[in-house]
């Protein structure tokens, strides 16, 4: 629905700006507390998140607290008028605390129990842990109920990875038993008859390990399951004293990117965990001007995660909780932004739906891993720096558009992109072994509605398809119960279904459908699926679409081709070569009032861009600007009900020009000026058109 959702925060107004501040590595120096306030103003920034690394400082021996700086950074953050985003540091431990529990360290899955050190690596079972974080919580939560500053909890820092302890094993064992009740079940689902693997006692059981058992693809599928499970169990226990103490103050938990890949984090199912957040938080970190892809091409792999992201819970704006102002220290190669990029790609993130710009990091430490990571102050430490000033001109921005904070994205095109569907693929020993490349054939479909100005909400199997007009399910290999029986209602009703080859194989343990792929969707799509043919990199075959008059058009199909049988389905395009030649490539089922497409090859970007046209004019899917858009320009538009931002983004480093529809007037909020007709844009330039 299109409309403003109200600020997550009553303090709240307009867009957060500013980012995570470790003042308590700074304690020795009072001299640049001080000064960071002074440059906090200067970059227009209201917003820090505090205390998300500081568990020694404030509990620096086994129930001594210290919490006098952090009282002090609290209110002079308040007197600032700045906002708090308090942090639970269960993100990384004191020493002494690993020293006197060492259940806490987590236990990889060669068996090797952690010594002290990084951080991100507890063991999310153990009670010790569990205790320890709930008390200081508690104590947080008490402390800090009544602050002026406090506007959400910011809990633990981008919750990963597992422990494979004995703890977790027997709660692994337990979450089983749950699940399956008997053995003979489990077995059955794991299909443990395979190389004699039969279990006849749960103790038998074992979370996956490099050095005992990693094939069997239902419990290596339940493994991940249970990870997010205890995940979530654990942020629970974490979050119960916040909820009791502070009904009023939301909770999040900052979201993780995958990168280079440019998708979001495997490690966790979030579409389970974002049910249990206020708001969808996530940690951006895209690396520009590679030289691996084009900057529009990573703009719009961007663009999709943040799609993710504002799915997650059903378009509520989500909030970037980090981002750096300049660089990284992490990526192969760490380059800076150029000049324009940061405001460009801030600017980019609100367009998809973000209501903040937040930074890791405030200022820079001067010591350990992190000492080059990007951040607003740098280690000269005054603000006439490049980066501190596109900074501020970010804080400028965002108070020159602070009525977009709560506007909607509003998609009639939806995309499935599933975590389970991901682990299963990437699971799965065939085809391309090395990469099957779920999430970028998910892009590449998306590709073609970000070079339109079309607007795409991407979302898991589970979410309702019903506000659609168009939904699209590129390998849709696993499909859960009630999936197919959502998608015929889907299309009976009226809706338009595209899937693609390596859809329906397998149910929701990975056991393969029996009597014909794509299995539960066959009857929706018309077709039976015989084989998959993978390609070598240097083979190819094309896809022809059969003529109705005009000469039909041939696209190249690469990595997989499916040799299918149209049934109910009509066949649009062929197979021009090989043995499957002639066979069906693109075919159309009718099904009620609606159609379900399928593509059986991986076709090139043109075959998306023509294909998908067609539909969306077919559909009458509306653009969010009426002309072509150009290369390296993207459209985006969020709206309130009564007014629409158009977001026009140049991710190129020369001038482009976009064409607006005549006699229709804009004002560009970023530089006051009126707009119609031709809108110009400067090397990474943007403009935000309201109407
Ligand atoms: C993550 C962490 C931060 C910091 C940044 C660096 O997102 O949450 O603490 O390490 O990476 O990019
Ligand atoms: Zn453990």
């Amino acid at each position: 629905m299109v409309k403003k959702y109200p600020a997550i925060h009553h303090n709240l107004k307009g867009f957060m700006h500013g980012g995570d501040y470790n003042p308590d590595q700074w304690l020795r120096y009072p001299g640049i507390l001080e000064e960071d306030y002074r440059l906090m103003k200067l970059a227009k920034c209201n917003t820090f998140s505090i205390n998300i690394f500081s568990w020694s400082a404030i509990e620096p021996e086994e129930g001594t607290y210290h919490f006098e700086w952090l009282d002090k950074i609290m209110d002079d953050l308040s007197e600032q008028e700045s906002h708090v985003i308090l942090a639970t540091p269960s993100g990384a431990r004191p020493a002494w605390l690993s020293q006197k529990y060492p259940e806490v360290l987590r236990m990889e899955s060669n068996r090797v129990r952690n010594l002290h050190g990084l951080r991100h690596n507890h063991c999310f079972t153990s009670p010790v842990y569990r205790d320890k974080t709930a008390d200081l919580n508690r104590i947080l939560a008490e402390r800090y109920k009544n602050h002026p500053a406090l506007i959400m909890w910011h809990v633990s820092n981008e919750y990963g990875g597992d422990c494979h302890c004995d703890l977790c094993q027997d709660a692994f064992r337990s979450w089983l038993k749950n699940k399956y009740q008997t053995l003979d079940e489990l077995n059955h689902a794991w299909w443990t008859g395979f190389w004699s693997h039969t279990f006849t006692d749960w103790e038998q059981i074992e979370s996956p390990a490099p050095h005992g058992e990693y094939q069997i693809h239902g419990h290596n599928l339940d493994w991940k399951r249970f990870v997010t499970d205890q995940t979530i169990d654990f942020y629970k226990n974490e979050i119960a004293p916040l909820r009791e103490i502070t009904p009023d103050i939301p909770v999040t938990t900052n979201f993780m990117g995958d990168y280079p890949k440019m998708g979001p984090y495997l490690g966790l199912n979030y579409d389970k965990f974002a049910k249990e957040v206020d708001v969808v938080t996530w940690d951006s970190y895209p690396a520009w001007h590679s030289n691996y892809q084009k900057t529009w091409e990573l703009a719009a792999d961007v663009g999709f995660v943040h799609d993710v992201f504002r799915s997650l819970k059903d378009g509520q704006p989500f909030l970037i909780l980090e981002s750096t102002p300049s660089l990284v220290n992490w990526h192969k190669v760490n380059k800076a932004k150029r000049p324009g990029m940061h405001l460009l790609s801030a600017m980019q993130s609100v367009a998809h739906g973000s209501d903040s710009i937040l930074y890791f990091q405030w200022r820079k430490g001067r010591g350990a891993s992190e000492k080059f990571h990007g951040a607003v102050v740098d280690h000269v430490g005054h603000e006439h720096t490049r980066v501190f000033r596109e900074v501020t001109e970010v804080g400028h921005a965002l108070e020159q558009i602070q009525e977009v904070a709560g506007a909607s994205v509003e998609a009639e095109v939806a995309i499935i992109y599933d975590w389970e569907n991901q682990w299963a693929i990437d699971d799965a020993q065939g085809l391309k072994n090395e990469n099957k490349e779920y999430i970028k054939t998910c892009q590449q479909h998306y590709q073609a509605f970000w070079k339109k100005g079309i607007p795409v909400d991407i979302i898991s199997m589970d979410k309702d398809l019903s506000k659609y007009k168009l939904v699209i399910a590129p390998m849709l290999y696993m499909v859960r119960p009630g999936v197919a029986e959502r998608i015929e209602e889907f299309v009976a009703n009226g809706g338009t279904y595209v899937a693609t080859y390596w859809s329906g194989i397998v149910g929701e343990n990975d056991l393969c459908f029996l009597g014909g792929f794509p299995g539960p969707l066959r009857n929706v799509l018309g077709v039976w699926a015989e084989e998959i043919d993978t390609l070598y990199e240097t083979d190819f075959n094309e896809v022809q679409f059969t003529a109705n008059g005009a000469e039909p058009a041939t696209y190249s199909a690469r990595d997989y081709c499916e040799v299918i049988h149209a049934e109910s389905a009509e066949v649009l395009a062929e197979f021009k070569h090989d043995f499957y030649q002639g066979s069906p490539a693109v075919t159309k089922n009718s099904f009620g009032k609606g159609s379900a497409y399928y593509i059986a090859s991986r076709n090139s970007p043109e075959f998306h861009d023509d294909f998908y046209r067609q539909l969306v004019d077919n559909l009458s899917i509306q653009t969010i600007i009426k002309g072509p858009i150009p290369e390296n320009i993207s459209v985006q538009k969020r709206s309130d009900g009564v007014h629409d931002y158009i977001f026009v983004m140049n991710f190129h480093d020369t001038n482009q020009t976009v064409d607006l529809e005549e006699g229709r007037p804009y004002i560009n909020l970023l530089s006051n000026r009126d707009v119609s007709g031709r809108l110009n844009l400067g090397p990474y330039g943007v403009a935000v058109l309201k109407h």
